[in-house]
């Protein structure tokens, strides 16, 4: 079956939080504190080791994930990410034009390297618990969003207006940023990680036939060329879509991670079998904990109950989530036996 299986143990049912290492731990502000800018520490080979262990240490989780940002990326065309609290990233991005207009561009890989000396110096520190590491990358259009947007609006007028009206621009975008990914994968494989999840958040905002060809068939190219090099490495794919109609993209990945709005249960037949299905509590409920928040929990693990599942949040967690609502959510699901 699946690659999946080497790397995580169905016996019992898998564990982590996209962004389980974030603002909802006081020792992540602790050393988010000595640092000017995220993206600095981000750089920090000793932060991002320390960071990303935090919830494998307090928590258990089955996985650690590398901690950095789907925007670090920006950093090797130098076009700059402010993260202002309370707005999210900020791109400036008054040279995107000129960046993008020829395919060919400047790229300065090296400014990575920091991403993936700490992918080693996690691996060094997960040897002994015998746990996988992920790494990971935006897609293409999820990216370009941020990055044509500058700072998002809401319904994302900004980058598809600039998509639906200047295809040959758009598609330069994609096909720089699908490059600068592949590497971005390849290296973090080489550097050790374990799985690859892509994270295209914002694909449910193209129309149908747009995020065919802006936001799946780049990131099936992407997967494919990550599969024919590296065919043991599980790749999920993430969105905040509820179409998962996703076709050839299938034969690419192993691992489909759900938004909150759907009943998994009802892709079991729609989804070919050999997918593991990966989510998808909303990440609200964990603030809200009790009741609702412990059924919601009991009954995505019995929906699952006869797939290979990987319980996860159906987005990142948020800051306010209480630490004791966290814990049992773990609780519940390592003890879960049907
Ligand atoms: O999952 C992990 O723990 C690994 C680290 C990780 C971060 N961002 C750390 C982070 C991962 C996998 C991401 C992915 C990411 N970044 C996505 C895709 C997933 C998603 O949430 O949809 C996106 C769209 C981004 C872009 C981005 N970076 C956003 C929207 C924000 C948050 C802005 C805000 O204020 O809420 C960031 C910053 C960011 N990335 C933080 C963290 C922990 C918060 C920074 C802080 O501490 O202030």
């Amino acid at each position: 079956m699946n690659t999946v299986k080497n790397i995580f143990n169905f016996n019992n049912i898998p564990i982590w939080f996209m962004r389980q290492a974030g603002r909802y731990m006081y020792e992540y502000n602790n050393i988010k504190e000595k640092f000017n800018s995220f993206f600095s520490m981000c750089k920090n080979v000793d932060a991002v080791t320390d960071i990303t262990m935090l919830p494998i240490k307090k928590f258990n989780f089955d996985a650690a994930i590398i901690f950095s940002d789907i925007l670090i990326v920006l950093e090797c065309l130098n076009i700059k990410v402010n993260f202002i609290k309370g707005k999210g990233p900020v791109v400036l991005n008054t040279d995107i034009y000129n960046i993008f207009k020829n395919k060919a561009t400047n790229i300065e890989f090296e400014k990575l390297n920091p991403v993936y000396e700490s992918i080693k110096s996690v691996k060094r520190e997960l040897s002994s618990l015998n746990k996988p590491l992920i790494g990971f990358s935006g897609a293409p259009w999820t990216i370009a969003a941020y990055m044509l947007e500058g700072n998002l609006t809401k319904d994302l007028s900004v980058a598809k207006t600039i998509a639906y009206k200047d295809p040959k621009f758009i598609n330069n975008v994609t096909h720089v940023l699908s490059d600068i990914i592949i590497k971005h994968i390849i290296k973090q494989i080489d550097s050790g990680v374990d799985m690859i999840q892509i994270f295209d958040t914002h694909s449910n905002t193209l129309d149908y036939y747009s995020k065919e060809k802006y936001s799946i068939e780049p990131v099936k190219n992407i997967c494919k060329k990550v599969k024919e090099l590296y065919p043991a490495i599980p790749i999920s794919y993430f969105s905040k879509d509820t179409n998962y109609n996703l076709g050839e993209l299938y034969k690419y990945i192993d691992i489909l991670s759900f938004s909150s709005s759907v009943r998994m249960k009802d892709y079991t037949e729609l989804v070919p079998k050999n997918i593991v299905f990966q989510g998808n509590l909303d990440p609200i409920k964990l603030i809200a904990g009790g009741k609702e928040m412990k059924n919601s929990i009991i009954n995505i693990l019995q929906e699952m109950n006869d797939k290979e599942f990987i319980f996860n949040l159906g987005h990142g967690i948020l800051p306010q989530t209480p630490i004791e609502n966290v814990e049992q959510c773990i609780d519940l699901v390592k003890s879960f036996k049907n």
